[in-house]
């Protein structure tokens, strides 16, 4: 009955995201996927990635309710380049319900949490269990977003960074409303998947 029908939904909703996955021998060398995961509101997934693509920051952001990407360029000379992808995700419980058709081929993970937000840290526990569950990469970052509102801090730098080299995050803080640290974050992320890059093209 019922349950059949789901059942068939969920693999008609599969077959479509499946036609927009290229297989792994169809993507170019140079491309990259980075995902943004974290609670909705801290401001490390939509205001980041627009902050890595250039974009003003905007007091006014809307919530994201699918998952969409940004792409970016990046020159790395000998006339090559490298190709992000920037996903952008939903925060929420039901993340692994709709997000899990197109966790594939992940190169990165970029864990976010508020710096003000003792519940947005908290909540890196479940979203460091769902990128190891679901085998997503090897390459995960950690972010402590909203520095400039030091005034209201629940989570000290010392605290997040003992808990990232716990688990073997790359740990950055940084502002997307004043830019501080965001330079720091994007050059070592480049970096890596140059990295990357590299040991592909060997
Ligand atoms: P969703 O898109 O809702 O899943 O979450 P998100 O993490 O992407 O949050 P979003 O980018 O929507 O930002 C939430 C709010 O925080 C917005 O009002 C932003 O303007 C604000 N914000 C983002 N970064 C900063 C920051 O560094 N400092 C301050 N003070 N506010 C920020």
């Amino acid at each position: 009955g019922n349950k059949n029908n789901k059942g068939k939904e969920i693999e008609k909703e599969k077959e479509k995201t499946d036609i927009k996955q290229p297989k792994d021998d169809d993507i170019p060398k140079n491309k990259f996927k980075i995902i943004f995961l974290g609670d909705s509101g801290v401001g490390a997934k939509t205001t980041l990635i627009r902050r890595i693509i250039g974009e003003e920051f905007n007091e006014r952001v809307d919530a994201t309710f699918s998952s969409n990407f940004a792409r970016k360029n990046v020159d790395i000379g000998n006339n090559e380049e490298l190709i992000l992808e920037l996903w952008d995700t939903i925060g929420s419980e039901t993340f692994r319900e709709v997000n899990k058709f197109f966790l594939k081929n992940i190169d990165c993970v970029v864990l976010g949490y508020a710096i003000t937000s003792r519940k947005s840290f908290d909540a890196i526990k479940y979203w460091y269990q769902t990128t190891k569950d679901l085998n997503l990469c090897n390459l995960i970052y950690l972010v402590g977003n909203k520095i400039d509102l030091y005034d209201s801090r629940e989570v000290s730098k010392e605290e997040a960074i003992q808990y990232a080299e716990s688990l073997n995050l790359r740990y950055f803080e940084l502002s997307c409303k004043t830019d501080e640290g965001i330079n720091g974050f994007y050059n070592d992320l480049v970096n890596h998947i140059k990295e990357l890059y590299i040991a592909k093209t060997k």
